[in-house]
């Protein structure tokens, strides 16, 4: 039992080493999605790499998570912007919810974020998002954390 539960740790931390030398990706950020918390990264304060240009189409928003800030980021017609990820009303994350022009509906209750002020625009949330500061460098994106 042992054996196999050790092979099974190997075999992921092996999956994750893959997925960093080829995402570049630092070592404590964390890509979100529905069912998974992926390690991809090690941060400095700062800026740090969080994901790469050629991987995120316009239309799209991932979850990461980074010196323990979840930040929700998304590529709004070649421009990215980055907010908290928790929904303000009950923690939900926004990363899986829906992105319509520069708003984010959270999946739980319905909120409506701006992407670009943190402001909210649907309610039951009523405090705004923290907003991130976003940065392109060499193909990879980096956010103000
Ligand atoms: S948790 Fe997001 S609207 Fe309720």
């Amino acid at each position: 039992m042992f054996a196999a539960i050790f092979f099974f740790i190997l075999l992921k931390n092996l999956y994750y080493t893959f997925l960093l030398t080829i995402s570049g990706r630092d070592e404590k950020t964390f890509i979100h999605s529905r069912r998974s918390r992926t390690c991809l990264g090690n941060p400095n304060m700062g800026f740090v790499k969080v994901a790469l240009v050629k991987d995120f189409e316009p239309g799209k928003m991932i979850g990461v998570e980074t010196e323990g800030k979840e930040i929700v980021i998304a590529n709004i017609d070649g421009n990215y912007f980055a907010i908290g990820n928790r929904c303000t009303h009950m923690s939900c994350m926004l990363s899986d919810g829906s992105l319509k022009g520069q708003n984010v509906t959270c999946s739980c209750h319905g909120s409506v974020f701006d992407l670009k002020t943190g402001n909210v625009v649907k309610g039951p949330a009523k405090k705004t998002e923290q907003v991130f500061q976003v940065e392109v460098e060499g193909g990879q994106i980096l956010i103000n954390v």
